[in-house]
C-alpha cells in the first residue's frame, strides 16, 4: 500500500470481527514500531502481547472500569454528530475489549528524560513514534487499531496483572484486529488554518 494512502486512511477502528491476526502480520507491525526513531536511538519501549483469553477477559472489566469512570469525569458529553459517533465507538471497545484478538502494551521507563540531567524532551516523545508505527503498519496489512489510553485510570492494577516491574509505565494500549468497519479518511480541521509561516500570526 501506498505510505500516503496508509497514513491518510489509518483512524481509530474499536470494531473487530472475531478472525484471529496472523503471528507473522503481528511481528510486521512490531518490527515496524521498533524501526521508529527514539531520543538519543535510545529505543526505550518495550512491547507487551496479551493473546490469552484469561488475561483479555481481565483486562476488558479493567478497561470498562476505567472508561465509566472517565466518561463520567468528561465535564460535556459532545453533540455533535461526529463526537457522538466516537462516544459510541469508545463505548463499544469499553464493552468488547475482551474479544478482541491481541492487545498490545507500549511501555516506557518511568523517568523525567532518556538522558540523566538534561532535558531532551519528554520520555515519551521517544514512544508514542513507535505507537504511530505500529498503528501504519497494521493499516497497510488491512488489520485495525486504536491508540488508547484510558486503562492508565487503573495503571497499578494493569501492571500488576501484566507482571510489570516497577519502573515502568504504560504510555498506549493499543487493540489489533480485522476490523469490522470500514478504513477512511477521517475529518479534520482544515491544517491551513493552523500553520504559520516563518512568523506567529
Ligand atoms: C493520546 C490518545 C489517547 C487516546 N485514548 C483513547 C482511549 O482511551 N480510548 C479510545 O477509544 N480512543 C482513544 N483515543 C483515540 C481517539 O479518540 C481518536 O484518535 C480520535 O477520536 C480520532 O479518531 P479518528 O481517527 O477515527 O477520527 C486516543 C487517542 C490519542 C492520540
Amino acid at each position: 500500500m501506498d505510505a500516503l494512502e496508509a497514513i491518510m486512511t489509518t483512524r481509530a477502528i474499536r470494531r473487530f470481527t472475531a478472525e484471529p491476526v496472523a503471528e507473522a502480520d503481528l511481528w510486521t507491525c512490531l518490527r515496524a514500531a521498533q524501526q521508529a526513531p527514539s531520543g538519543g536511538n535510545v529505543q526505550p519501549t518495550r512491547y507487551l502481547v496479551v493473546t490469552d483469553p484469561d488475561l483479555r477477559t481481565k483486562l476488558g472489566e479493567l478497561y470498562l472500569s476505567a472508561f465509566g469512570r472517565y466518561a463520567a469525569a468528561m465535564p460535556d458529553r459532545p453533540t455533535d454528530a461526529v463526537g457522538k459517533r466516537i462516544g459510541r465507538s469508545a463505548f463499544h471497545l469499553a464493552r468488547t475489549l475482551a474479544a478482541v484478538p491481541v492487545i498490545v502494551f507500549f511501555l516506557m521507563p518511568r523517568q523525567e528524560s532518556l538522558v540523566e540531567g538534561v532535558d531532551i524532551g519528554p520520555v515519551a516523545a521517544s514512544v508514542y513514534p513507535a505507537v504511530q508505527n505500529f498503528c501504519l503498519a497494521a493499516r497497510a496489512l488491512g488489520l485495525g487499531t486504536t491508540l488508547t489510553t484510558v486503562i492508565r485510570i487503573h495503571q497499578a492494577e494493569t501492571l500488576d496483572l501484566l507482571g510489570v516491574p516497577d519502573g515502568w509505565e504504560i504510555a498506549a494500549m493499543v487493540p489489533l484486529g480485522h476490523p469490522a468497519e470500514t478504513f477512511s479518511i477521517a475529518v479534520r480541521k482544515d491544517v491551513a488554518g493552523l500553520t504559520m509561516i516563518n512568523r506567529w500570526s
